[in-house]
């Protein structure tokens, strides 16, 4: 039997070439080997997407991303949270076997009170619960559909190992085998991908760059990325060059050798560089963006498409509940 791989993205903007990389690309390198559970984690963005129609624009969006770079929806389950309600429930029962500590440790509730702080804030100034119990949550998506893997960014390692404690603990207190224990996949060459200023690409920097532009707006935004200031003739490192950081991510070995002569030999300028990675992101991404405007202008193929995930996806969590309540004696 096939393991299962599973992933959530939060819809709380539009992708980025650092979702891509980071999440989305090696999510369907795994759909080879696995049996996948992909889905499109809404009520987790609730934490900061506050606005209807924003949640709404957005979930379209990350849905028609994975769909246009070829997550096949006959296959394994793709499906919308909030359409699941088990997972709420799920998230309530397994938040009584979680230790409050564990909360207090999460990263993104850790640094945003370490924020609060250094500002002179009340440590808990702008954290809501949703923020707070967010761990448990993502647990609920996880051990609902008995995922081995889950492929994450490093910043998430710490909930998906949560999640493993998490499942021990109620097997243990029950003495059987309710939850399987998952196991974080990280992508580790994909660590850190530079945004348009070399730092981590990321919303919160605005530094980053769309999947899906159109080729003028794509080579505008890449006339963005810094470079220093060298001129053309001058012999320039590839290593310490944020484009060539990105170009390498998308290119094949080989050429990402031979770009790199270019830039040891002297004689190319940045704009020759941003040219050649252009080149390789529409080679990549080019035949996907049809796909993903044509979604975009067609959202009822993604209802349907959602709606179908969230019937297949509820058989399976519905089994899974009746096996929960059974063992903590709620039915
Ligand atoms: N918290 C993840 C993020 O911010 C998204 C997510 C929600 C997720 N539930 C998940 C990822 C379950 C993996 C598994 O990126």
């Amino acid at each position: 039997m096939k393991k299962t791989s599973l992933t959530g993205i939060k819809p709380t903007g539009t992708p980025h070439l650092g979702n891509y990389l980071g999440a989305i690309r090696p999510a369907l390198e795994l759909s080879k080997n696995y049996d996948t559970v992909y889905f499109i984690a809404d009520y987790h963005a609730l934490t900061t997407v506050q606005n209807g129609a924003q949640m709404r624009e957005n979930i379209y969006k990350v849905a028609a991303t994975w769909l246009a770079l070829g997550l096949n929806p006959e296959e394994g389950l793709f499906y919308k949270q909030s359409d699941i309600p088990e997972i709420f429930e799920l998230s309530w029962a397994l938040s009584c076997f979680t230790p409050k500590g564990f909360m207090n440790r999460a990263h993104a509730y850790k640094d945003k009170v370490a924020k609060n702080m250094a500002n002179g804030e009340d440590p808990d100034a702008n954290v809501n619960m949703g923020l707070y119990g967010y761990p448990c949550l993502m647990n609920a998506d996880i051990l609902m559909f008995k995922a081995d893997i889950v492929p994450v960014g490093k910043d998430q390692k710490q909930h998906v190992e949560f999640a493993r404690d998490i499942a021990i603990r109620f097997n243990k207190h029950f003495g059987k085998e309710v939850f399987t224990v998952p196991e974080p996949v990280i992508q580790e060459s994909t660590d850190v991908i530079p945004g348009l200023d070399g730092r981590k690409m990321s919303k919160s920097y605005d530094n980053i760059i769309d999947i899906f532009l159109e080729s003028k707006a794509l080579k505008k935004k890449l006339g963005k990325i810094v470079t220093n200031s060298q001129g053309i003739e001058e012999p320039k490192d590839p290593d310490s060059c944020n484009v060539f950081k990105l170009y390498k991510l998308f290119a094949t070995p080989e050429q990402t050798d031979a770009l790199a002569a270019r830039y040891r030999a002297g004689g190319m300028g940045w704009g020759h560089a941003k040219a050649e990675l252009q080149n390789v992101l529409e080679e990549q991404l080019g035949p996907a963006r049809e796909k993903y405007f044509h979604l975009l202008n067609h959202t009822e193929e993604i209802d349907k498409i959602l709606a179908y995930g969230k019937e297949k996806a509820r058989i399976r969590s519905k089994e899974m509940m009746d096996i929960v309540r059974e063992t903590l004696g709620t039915f």
